[in-house]
């Protein structure tokens, strides 16, 4: 019997500057994201072994100790000193894999979110926060959602308080290509690594800017919005679908933005709402499809990973 269903929303990036590179080896950003209600599905059984088990709808996916969800499985298990703690994972898989929009993140945050409920751990958000930040950059994002100022590798979380907003979008993929984002990052380093900043006084500038820029505030109004992915010329050089998809985005009427989202290789056009998204997806959803490319609607949501029973 399922005794617990997490949701697990995808992020895009609205801005993911690249600012330098830290002595950890990651590169230090100032990144903002946004949640969409594409969601996967974590389901909590209890296994009857009290051992550690994982299921994927998605046979592509490897279900060993290489997936996030059973590392953040085993980290809260060896961190807690945890004894005799099992359960049965179902993953339903319905964010596309290495897209740019931290599935495996969004899996790992519900799997600490959903263990910590089903094991009855009692930890806080901020708790749970200090173990997403070690298992990867994005996670921490993922845990809270929204639209949020990140900095740091990713997981410096600073909220972006802006209500409810109808922004939509539209998101395309090649479903035969993936990025791979140690790839993406070390070839922006080749290319653009002479021109980093290297001072965290400069970082904080770079950082400062984007708190005070107009279009964050007013961010969810319709109008045009100046995103921005440092990613996005290095991974669509070299990414035919990635330079189609945004030439094919670019083209659709009334668009208030395009980007690709993280390192790719999906890529997505905002719209002022779902069904102004919606009806012109109907229209052109063919068009896509004939050239390789899956398309989904998708809103803007305020939420992050959330227990839904
Ligand atoms: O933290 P995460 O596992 O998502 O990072 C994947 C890879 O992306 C890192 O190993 C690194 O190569 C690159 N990366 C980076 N700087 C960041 C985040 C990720 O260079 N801030």
């Amino acid at each position: 019997m399922k005794e617990l269903l997490v949701l697990a929303p995808a992020k895009i990036n609205l801005h993911l500057e690249v600012l330098g590179l830290r002595p950890d080896g990651f590169h230090e950003l100032a990144m903002v994201m946004q949640s969409i209600d594409l969601m996967d599905q974590i389901e909590i059984y209890k296994n009857e072994q009290d051992i550690l088990s994982l299921t994927c709808d998605d046979k592509s996916l490897r279900t060993d100790q290489d997936n996030l969800i059973v590392r953040s499985a085993q980290l809260l298990i060896r961190k807690l000193g945890l004894q005799g703690c099992g359960a049965h994972i179902n993953l339903k898989k319905k964010i596309p894999i290495g897209a740019g929009l931290a599935g495996g993140s969004a899996d790992a945050a519900a799997t600490l979110m959903g263990l910590n409920a089903f094991w009855k751990l009692g930890l806080s958000i901020e708790e749970l926060e200090v173990f997403a930040a070690e298992l990867g950059s994005d996670i921490s994002f993922c845990l809270k959602g929204g639209t949020q100022l990140c900095f740091g590798r990713g997981e410096r979380l600073e909220p972006k308080v802006i209500g409810h907003s109808s922004l939509a979008i539209i998101l395309i993929k090649d479903p035969k290509v993936s990025v791979s984002t140690p790839w993406a990052y070390s070839r922006f380093r080749d290319l653009e690594g002479n021109r980093y900043l290297r001072e965290e006084s400069e970082f904080e500038i770079r950082r400062e800017a984007l708190r005070k820029a107009d279009w964050v505030d007013s961010f969810g109004e319709k109008r045009l919005l100046p995103l921005r992915n440092d990613l996005q010329h290095v991974v669509s050089s070299a990414t035919p679908s990635v330079r189609l998809a945004l030439d094919l985005l670019g083209g659709l009427p009334g668009n208030l933005g395009v980007a690709m989202s993280g390192s790719g290789p999906s890529c997505f056009a905002l719209f002022p709402d779902f069904d102004t998204a919606q009806s012109l997806l109907f229209t052109h959803q063919s068009r896509l499809k004939a050239v390789g490319l899956n398309s989904w609607c998708c809103a803007l949501t305020q939420k992050g990973v959330q227990i839904a029973k």
